[in-house]
This record gives structure tokens, sequence and C-alpha cells, in this order.
């Protein structure tokens, strides 16, 4: 349940819609279930089977399975998860204004011009600094238990309250034009290798794989644990939460007539679609609304404390820091890239491109090669605790992650890096 707490965050209810929105609707939808299913399932049971082999933290499971050479890996883990886990902040922040607004006043009228005010500048930077202060509490009580706990009640929660607004989205005119740009793929944007490439990051980030949050998560499990079921419980709740997301905020956007607004900024389509829906609902919305941003915050905090931990965990281990000390260090670090991306208009966006997109795919390239070429009997980790019929798919599994992933993921790299540099240089 924490690893579920890890992946379903801002990236099912922020992060796709405005991948999507961005990789021109519906193919981008097909080829992000196919790398979930080809790519990322098949690399979250490697990194538990790294974690729960070796029982160490991202640093030191790379050392241990692959020699010294691996540990610069590690470390791009750790600078990864601090570039994430700092925007991820300044959004959580957002989500707590929004809810904020929802319960002392009500739902905007002008969802855009408010998230204009709500998303740069001082107010930004405190909220920023808010969310941070209390992932850095979490994570310095290192309370494994509690996080398990929330995640049982909430994740559900999150879950009814997004059908009910999917089926309240059905309901809105100009609902029809939301479903067919969400839902009938275009065949030229299939072949598209940035549409690929975004695909796939935002599969991996989805699923919190490629920063070794997995690896650490696994060190925690037990050999009698199937390891496959829990990468597909993970993956499946994760896929289900991004897809309804993805119809309700369709249809909404479509609707109230915000197409225009979106492309703009398709980095805030959920702050400007959603609060505008519910400001339209009157009454009834400012309830939805208010638990929609409550469960949302709740969810980026079980995220953020997963990347926070990556970091802590290997200072902990490699630098021998108390865990208090440890969190408060990067704590602090990833606060001072969140007030980057707080105040200076693009920095989020070129955070996300770098760190969302372009190192993850990275991070997964680097399990792909470890796990396929350097562990020990990696079939026989993973099948450890396994039932038969699981256990026999699991040659599958690493096959694909010896063969077919490095290559892909060899070419998607190199996509990544242009798409990269290019958003630097214009
Ligand atoms: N998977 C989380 C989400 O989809 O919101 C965010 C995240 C958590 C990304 C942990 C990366 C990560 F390592």
């Amino acid at each position: 349940m924490a690893a579920v707490g890890s992946a379903v965050g801002p990236g099912n209810m922020w992060r796709f819609p405005y991948q999507t929105a961005d990789g021109g609707g519906a193919a981008f939808v097909l080829l992000y279930l196919g790398m979930t299913f080809l790519i990322g399932i098949p690399i979250m049971v490697a990194e538990f089977g790294v974690g729960r082999t070796t029982r160490l933290s991202s640093i030191g499971a790379l050392r241990s399975t692959g020699g010294r050479g691996w540990v610069p890996v590690g470390y791009l883990y750790v600078l990864t998860s601090l570039l994430i886990v700092s925007y991820l902040s300044v959004i959580a922040g957002w989500t707590t204004r929004y809810a904020l607004d929802g319960m002392l006043h009500g739902f905007s009228s002008e969802a855009g011009a408010r998230f204009a005010e709500v998303s740069t500048g001082p107010t930004a930077v405190a909220f920023h600094l808010l969310v941070m202060a209390l992932t850095i509490g979490i994570v310095v009580l290192g309370i494994k238990r509690g996080i398990e706990r929330i995640c049982l009640v909430l994740m559900p929660i999150l879950f009814l309250i997004l059908i009910s607004l999917a089926v309240w989205a059905s309901t809105l005119d100009g609902a029809g034009p939301g479903y067919a740009f969400y839902l009938t793929p275009s065949i030229s944007a299939l072949k598209d290798p940035t549409v690929l490439q975004g695909a796939a990051s935002q599969a991996f980030f989805s699923l919190s794989v490629g920063m070794g949050i997995m690896i650490t998560y696994g060190s925690y499990i037990s050999k009698h644990e199937n390891l496959s079921r829990a990468a597909l419980i993970v993956s499946l709740s994760d896929f289900s939460i991004a897809f309804v997301a993805g119809l309700v905020v369709f249809p909404v956007i479509f609707a109230l007539g915000l197409s225009g607004q979106v492309t703009e900024s398709t980095l805030g389509t959920l702050f400007i679609s959603l609060p505008g829906a519910f400001f339209e609902m009157g009454a009834v919305g400012r309830m939805v609304g208010v638990g929609f941003f409550v469960a949302l915050l709740v969810a980026s905090i079980t995220s953020m404390v997963s990347l926070l931990e990556v970091a802590a965990a290997a200072a902990i281990d490699e630098f021998g820091l108390q865990r208090k000390t440890a969190a408060l260090v990067a704590g602090a670090l990833a606060a001072v890239l969140g007030v980057v991306s707080a105040t200076t208009n693009g920095a989020l966006g070129v955070f996300d491109q770098v760190a969302g997109d372009f190192f993850v795919v990275v991070g997964v390239l680097a399990m792909s090669l470890l796990v396929g070429w350097r562990m020990n009997e990696p079939v026989k980790e993973i099948a450890t605790g396994a039932t038969e019929f699981t256990a026999r798919l699991v040659p599958g599994a690493v096959f694909l992650v010896r063969y077919v992933i490095p290559p892909l993921l060899a070419i998607l790299a190199v996509v990544a890096l242009r798409d990269t540099v290019r958003s630097f240089f214009g």
C-alpha cells in the first residue's frame, strides 16, 4: 500500500492530463498503457528484487549488485528524487490553496486568473515551504506504518471522488468532444518518437520507477511476498486513477471552453479546469471540490515522502547521518530548488522536463542493464514468494528487462535529451 501511495499522486491527476494534452490525446494514452505493461511492470519487479535481495537503500543496493561503478547511478537517483520532490511540493502548495479556497469562500469564477495568482509569487513560496516542512516531519518520524494506513483509507476515497466526478462530467454539454480528444487516437501521433518518449516518461514517473524508490521500498518486503502480484496491483491502481482523472478533466475542459487556455498552460490544466467546474456546480461542487483537493494533497504528500526518503536513506547509509539530520539536509535542498519553481516562470516546466522526462528514462535504462546483465539470478529472486502461475511469467519479464528494454530506452533517452536541450534553447 505504501508503494501504491507513492505511485498515486499528482502524476496521475496533474501530470497525466497535461502530458496527454501535450501529446495530442488518445494516441498518447495508448502508448502510455503499452509502456506501463511492457516496461513499467518488469522494471518495478526488478527494482523490488534488487531492494529485497540487498536489503539496502538505492546507492548501497546498486553498489552491492553491480559494483562501485554503479554508485553514480545511485547519485542520479538521489538527484532526480530531489528535483521531483522540489516541484511536487510547489504543486502541493497550489493544491492546499485550492482546498482552502473551497473551504473559506468557494472557488473563483475566474479560473484562469485565479491560477495565475496561485501559481507564482510569495504566497506560492510560503505554501510550498509549508508542505515541504510537513514532508520533512514525516520522513524524520519514519512512519512507514502510518503511511501504509493512510493510503489504505485514502486511495479508495480518492477513487470514489474521481468516479463521481467522471459521472458528473459525462452529463456536461461538450463532454463529447472531450471524450473524442481523449479516446480517439490519431495514427500520425502514434508514430511520433517525442510522443512515445513522453508516454514512457509519464509511465515511469507515475509508477515511481527509475529513481530508486521501489528499491528502497523493496528492501522492506518479505521473502514470502509475491513481487509480481505487488507490481501488478500498484500498476493497475495507478493506471485506473490516471485514466479516470482523464475522464473528468477532458470533458470539463471542452465543456467550459477552456481548450485555448489549456494549450497556453497545459501544465495548469488540472488547476484551471477543475476549480472552474467546481464553481459551475454550485454548493455541491464546493463540497466535492474540497474533498478532491484534500485527497489530492494527501496523495501528493505520500508521494513526496517516498521521494525524500530516497535522498534521506542514501544520506543515512552513505554518510552515517542521523535520520533527523539527513531528512533536514535533503529537505532543505529540495526546499531551495522549489523556491525557484515557485517564483520563476517556466522553471517548474523545465525541472519537470529534465527530471521527469529525461532523468527517469536514464534511470530505468540503468536499472534494466543492472538487473538484466549484472544481477545474480534475477529470475530466482523475483520468483521467490510467487505463485506457480506468476512464477511462470517471471522469465518473460526478465527477458524484456535484458533484451527489449535497454535498446528501446537508449533510443528514448536520446529523444528525451534532444527535447530537453531544445526546451532550454527555445
Ligand atoms: N508517482 C508519483 C505520481 O505519479 O504522482 C510521483 C512520484 C513519486 C514520482 C515518486 C516519482 C517518484 F519517484
